[in-house]
């Protein structure tokens, strides 16, 4: 058992991570700005956990705020959720990424050193893979950013891993996720965008409620079986459990490790939206419309390492992703 940070702990991945490490035993503490979390989320955790953690509103920037959460508790990891995502909202505002994603987790790196807590866990992406030549994709595949959000998580990459080389840091887990979707069964966390959502799931999910007209499909002509996208859809509770995997080999371990999380198969735009009408019942208008620029054909993952270093593979099904997802959406996700 660990005690253990979870910055941007309130977010879509973080707080189903909390779920799954207070089912492990940890003890678990959140720190939000909740400039993307709802503040519902900390009496939701506790509904589903029965647990009620400490939760600190503080903005992982203010280093003298994160370090006075350190030295009111000893913890023996952290991992590191809160960034910025969205990939469009980075190239039209580079500045606020930097400073939100890199001086953040500077910041935050700061505050760990001087607390002498050695163990991270981080959210990287697949987006540092930027356009990949081949798939599945590998750990050792060429690293490449596409745009300003990739940069940010591959710098916030390197500077990790010179910290664990220059000895400042012990463990740092490289978590490459490739698309989490689905919900906590309960439908009572889930994720939730603001706004029009950029990802595939949400807006299915909107589509399916009539809060939007119809999913326009960004291209057909793609060279795969369907003409669509394929991507690597991964449960948001297995990706969660992922994290307890990493957290607990860390406490046993030294050095930096990049592990791709995924399931290693990829389903296309058209195969996900037909599941989800057969798994929800709900007929889905849409449109093909033209390709996203910057889209790459298919993007599945190598998840081998991740079977070998952490004893973890993903159990949950398309059919589950679907289920989920829209439970989520129709008990509880708001536009916000
Ligand atoms: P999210 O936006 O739901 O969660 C991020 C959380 O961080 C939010 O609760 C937000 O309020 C908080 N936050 C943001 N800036 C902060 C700051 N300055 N100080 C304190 N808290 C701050 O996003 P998510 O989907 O849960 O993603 C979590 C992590 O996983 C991110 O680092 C993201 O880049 C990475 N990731 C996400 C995906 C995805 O598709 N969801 C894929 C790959 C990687
Ligand atoms: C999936 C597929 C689209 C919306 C993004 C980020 C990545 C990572 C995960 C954080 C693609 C198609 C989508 C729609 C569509 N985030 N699509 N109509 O692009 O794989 O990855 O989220 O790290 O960095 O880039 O996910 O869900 O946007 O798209 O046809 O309205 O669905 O073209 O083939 P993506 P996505």
């Amino acid at each position: 058992m660990a005690r253990i940070l979870l910055t941007g702990g309130a977010g879509f991945i973080g707080s189903h991570t909390a779920v799954a490490l207070l089912a492990r035993g940890h003890e678990v503490a959140l720190l939000d700005n909740f400039s993307n979390a709802s503040r519902s989320v900390p009496p939701r955790l506790k509904e589903i956990t029965r647990v009620d953690c400490p939760v600190h509103e503080v903005d992982i920037r203010d280093t003298e705020a994160v370090r006075q959460i350190f030295a009111a508790a000893a913890f023996e990891a952290v991992i590191h959720f809160a960034a910025l995502k969205a990939v469009g909202e980075s190239e039209a505002n580079p500045l606020l990424y930097f400073d939100v994603n890199v001086a953040g987790t500077l910041s935050l790196l700061t505050a760990m050193r001087h607390a002498g807590i050695g163990r991270i866990v981080f959210s990287s992406s697949a987006t540092v893979y930027g356009a990949p030549e081949h798939c599945p994709i590998a750990e050792i595949a060429p690293l490449h950013a596409t745009n300003i959000y990739g940069r940010t998580k591959l710098i916030m990459e390197d500077m990790i891993g010179d910290l664990v080389r220059t000895g400042i840091l012990s463990t740092a887990f490289l978590l490459r996720y490739f698309n989490p979707v689905g919900a906590h069964p309960s439908g009572l966390i889930g994720e939730a965008p603001c706004g029009v959502p950029t990802n595939l799931m949400p807006y299915l999910c909107q589509v399916a409620a009539r809060q939007r007209d119809c999913l326009t499909i960004f291209g057909n002509d793609y060279p795969t079986p369907d003409g669509t996208g394929i991507r690597d859809y991964l449960h948001v509770m297995d990706l969660a459990e992922a994290h307890c995997a990493a957290v607990e080999v860390a406490l046993g371990t030294h050095g930096t490790h990049a592990v791709n999380l995924g399931t290693g198969t990829g389903h296309s735009v058209m195969e996900l939206l037909h599941a989800f009408e057969n798994t929800t019942g709900i007929e889905i208008p849409y449109k093909i419309g033209a390709r996203r620029p910057g889209d790459a054909p298919s993007c599945y993952a190598d998840p081998a390492l991740a079977k070998t270093m952490l004893g973890w593979t993903a159990k949950r099904t398309l059919v589950d992703m679907c289920r989920d997802s829209w439970r989520w959406q129709f008990l509880s996700a708001k536009v916000k």
